[in-house]
């Protein structure tokens, strides 16, 4: 009885305790970013600092990337930026991805005798999709951010202005890709110095690029798709032998789609839809993996299931994945449970699938070998993962004169040709043939997972390897890890074609590398995508919030030179605007 008092006191002070826990973990104790490079990290934390919300901070990094990352990412590029808005829980995503020109048709990549004309969807203005980014901007930045766009875009246009130091990495692109800078004067003479690969810490200064920046700026894009930059463009464009008109540039838009969910043991996974193949794909894997206990298996046999799904949806994937508003795409039944105990009801334990013995796809498509990612959460819980690309190491390679920025090489992104493989060996079909106005299939895969332990946002570059890349990022937070886990883990993948599977050094075990190849595994250990010696590939930028630790924590891949920030957020945007 005399307890009494004392138990009560001691059951409200729980409850009260309970009360701020739970009140603590409905808003992140931090803000978080993750970027490629470490001056658009900063750049996003600048916007955040200044009172913007995640989606300003959004507008800032992607204009950033395209700066200080000209080879991966920028104003004549396009990309995928996957939102969640903390008041309301909507989440959606911008597909701001390019469109072929109008004059743009199957065999546009083919000569005469019906042979794919090499290089002709890589090198060039004729590989160029309509850019989306700059729209992309400018509706993220009015819809859903608190600053005006010009704010967001200010440390872009300084950093374009006054320059950065070139890093050993934009040398090792540019070394790759030298022959076609110089190829196009326009080009050689921003992003090279003399003519040559400009020396490391050399401050590259893009005063186009701050201008075009300015106007967009200034007009929202306007001037971009409809006024004096679009006249420019297209002159320019036509110049060098390609074929976008006014039309085109006219007709842009940026759309907004659901994204694909799906659910794997508990934890929700919220990613792209089409034209990105990723989150199809990512839903169809964790639903066949659904059909197995992988937690309980052994290395070999779980890598094994692995690799037997991955195979299984890049097959699909191939065949059925495309543009959405041109082609159906049977989304529904490639992610259903059903549909999934169906696909793995062919797959053995003790061999190996070949994947010739897989009902055959009819044609092959593209994907490309350069792009970055960004993750950011800011101290009000929304959340942005993008993935922006102009394709090929710096794109196209193509400038405009006057204009200041690359061209993207998305194209090379449909299928050129019935059954030819593009460079990259993605395998296509007819979903993802060029056709004018479409958009060409992507695997750009940014995503959000949500489970009782709390939220992650991840993504990669890394062309056909994105996908797999997330599914692994995805198994590794369902099993409890935090961001640098996450991004650190050696990487394995297949793809149905070729039908070998590339890994990374310490992927995994030796005995089980063993075991795959008995079973019948081709295993090929990864050479860099760029060439030259064993290597690795992706450039994974995770934000984990875990609400039961009341913890954030961000990582940028080891892989890449970006850097991750997790930040007391002083001045919510909230806070500094009122609203
Ligand atoms: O959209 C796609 O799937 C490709 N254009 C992405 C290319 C890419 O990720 C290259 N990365 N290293």
């Amino acid at each position: 009885m005399n307890n009494h008092p004392r138990l009560i006191h001691c059951f409200f002070t729980l409850l009260l305790c309970l009360g701020t826990y739970v009140h603590a973990a409905d808003v992140p104790p931090r803000a978080a970013i993750a970027t490629a490079h470490p001056l658009a990290t900063r750049a996003g934390q600048e916007i955040l600092e200044a009172g913007g919300n995640a989606f300003d901070a959004a507008v800032a990094v992607t204009a950033v990337l395209g700066v200080v990352e000209p080879y991966g990412s920028g104003l004549g590029g396009g990309g995928f930026w996957l939102l969640h808005r903390a008041s309301d829980g909507m989440q959606v995503m911008v597909d701001g991805r390019e469109k072929a020109p109008m004059a743009a048709h199957r065999d546009l990549y083919l000569d005469d005798k019906g042979e794919v004309i090499p290089g002709a969807s890589i090198n060039g203005p004729l590989a160029a999709g309509i850019p989306g980014v700059p729209a992309a901007m400018a509706h993220i930045a009015k819809k859903y951010g608190r600053l005006p766009l010009a704010t967001s875009l200010a440390p872009a246009i300084r950093l374009a202005r006054e320059g950065f130091a070139v890093d050993e990495q934009y040398r090792r692109y540019a070394k790759l890709r030298l022959q076609t800078l110089q190829r196009f004067p326009a080009t050689a003479e921003i992003f090279l110095h003399k003519n040559a690969v400009p020396s490391l810490g050399y401050g590259l200064q893009q005063p186009d690029l701050a201008n075009t920046l300015q106007s967009i700026a200034a007009d929202g894009g306007e001037s971009f798709y409809r006024g004096d930059l679009a006249k420019r463009l297209v002159v320019g464009v036509q110049a060098g032998g390609g074929i976008w008109s006014l039309e085109d540039l006219r007709q842009y838009r940026i759309v907004e789609r659901a994204p694909i969910r799906t659910e794997y043991r508990g934890m929700k996974l919220i990613s792209a839809a089409p034209p990105s193949s990723g989150g199809v794909a990512l839903a169809s894997m964790l639903q066949m993996l659904g059909q197995f206990d992988v937690d309980g298996m052994p290395e070999a046999d779980r890598v094994h299931v692995m690799i037997e799904v991955m195979r299984r949806a890049y097959r699909d994937r191939a065949e059925y994945l495309g543009d959405s508003d041109f082609v159906e795409v049977p989304v529904v039944r490639l992610t259903s449970a059903a549909y999934a105990k169906q696909l793995v009801k062919g797959i053995r334990m003790d061999k190996a699938t070949p994947s010739a013995a897989l009902r055959p796809v009819g044609q092959p498509g593209g994907a490309g070998t350069d792009t970055t990612h960004f993750s950011i959460l800011d101290a009000e819980g929304n959340r942005v993962a993008a993935t922006m690309s102009i394709n090929y190491l710096f794109g196209s390679g193509f400038v405009v004169p006057g204009t200041g920025f690359l061209l993207n090489d998305e194209m090379d992104d449909f299928s050129a040709k019935p059954g030819v493989p593009n460079a990259y060996g993605l395998v296509g079909a007819e979903a993802n043939a060029i056709e004018p106005g479409k958009r060409p299939l992507s695997s750009m895969s940014p995503t959000f997972l949500d489970d009782d332990r709390g939220v992650a946002i991840l993504g990669t570059p890394g062309g056909s390897r994105i996908i797999t890349m997330v599914l692994l990022g995805a198994l590794q937070y369902a099993a409890g890890a935090d961001a640098e886990t996450i991004v650190v883990r050696p990487r394995f993948h297949h793809q149905y074609l070729p039908d070998v599977v590339m890994y990374e050094d310490g992927a995994f075990s030796a005995d089980t590398e063993q075991e795959l190849s008995l079973r019948g595994h081709m295993l090929k250990k990864q050479l860099s995508p760029y060439g030259g010696g064993f290597g690795h590939y992706g450039n994974m930028q995770a934000v984990v919030w875990d609400r039961q630790k009341n913890r954030v924590d961000a990582a940028s891949d080891k892989r890449g030179i970006g850097a991750a920030s997790v930040f007391v957020q002083t001045k919510t945007a909230k806070e500094a605007n009122g609203k």
